[in-house]
């Protein structure tokens, strides 16, 4: 398979708790990021997005979208106000949205706001424990399918995947590199399905779930990711920094 640019998204979920906090971790992680081979971009929770300014090498993302672009939705944040911020990506279907009441239905509506926007939209799928018999797989595939229902092959391909299973998130306790690679293989195969391999090839497939400095280079080039959604060493700058540059060779 033909590899490609590989993408390192931060989210910083409800963290730091002040702008001066944020602007300091940012500041710190464009700087020993100048020169990446690897897209990267950081999701700040949504009041330090004006402020934040993208640079050349680490644009800005957001944790959530909401489907509609203006209107009485209180406490929402509309695409149309994410790419005036300059927000580039957006995440969607977090688990922890999830948990707090987001239906698959709501991110499809969500993933298609994204897409008319032109915004590289993640969708996030895990499973919430692994059994046995492999219900996750089933989990996953369904998450997909309710995603990606309709919407034309090109489209599909502006998709990335994140799997990140719910056991693994803030955890310490990450999948392992075989587990990641057989996920990985197994999203593939669901594209396959629904669209044709040549998409599901191009699809960019994310792993998330307590990546961090020390397993980062393997996840990677083992498990053959196309890159990370990393949520607590994301603000952690050399912790960061050593993720994203485990990315910048591509996979042997
Ligand atoms: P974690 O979070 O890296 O802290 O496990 C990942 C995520 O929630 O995206």
């Amino acid at each position: 398979m033909k590899q490609k640019k590989a993408l390192v998204v931060g989210n910083w979920k409800m963290n730091p708790t002040s702008l001066k906090d944020a602007k300091q971790i940012f500041t710190a992680i464009k700087r020993s990021l100048k020169t990446t081979q690897t897209s990267v971009a950081i999701a700040p929770p949504f009041v330090y997005l004006h402020t934040l300014k993208a640079g050349s090498s680490v644009s800005l993302a957001a944790q959530d979208i909401h489907p509609e672009e203006k209107g009485a939705h209180t406490g929402e944040t509309s695409p149309l106000m994410l790419k005036d911020a300059g927000v580039t990506t957006v995440i969607i279907g977090h688990s922890e949205r999830r948990a707090a009441g987001e239906t698959d239905e709501m991110v499809f509506d969500k993933l298609h706001a994204a897409l008319k926007a032109r915004l590289i939209p993640i969708v996030c799928v895990g499973e919430k424990k692994r059994d046995k018999n492999g219900d996750f797989f089933s989990q996953v595939e369904n998450q997909i399918k309710a995603a990606l229902k309709d919407l034309p092959k090109a489209t599909v391909a502006r998709v990335v995947i994140a799997y990140e299973p719910i056991w693994a998130i803030g955890t310490g306790n990450n999948a392992t590199v075989e587990d990641v690679e057989e996920m990985q293989l197994f999203i593939r195969k669901v594209v396959t399905n629904l669209c044709d391999r040549k998409t599901a090839e191009m699809m960019t497939i994310l792993y998330g779930g307590s990546v961090n400095a020390e397993n980062c280079h393997d996840l990677y080039h083992q498990s053959h990711v196309n890159g990370f959604l990393v949520g607590g060493a994301s603000l952690r700058p050399a912790d960061f920094a050593t993720i994203v540059q485990s990315t910048a060779q591509l996979p042997s």
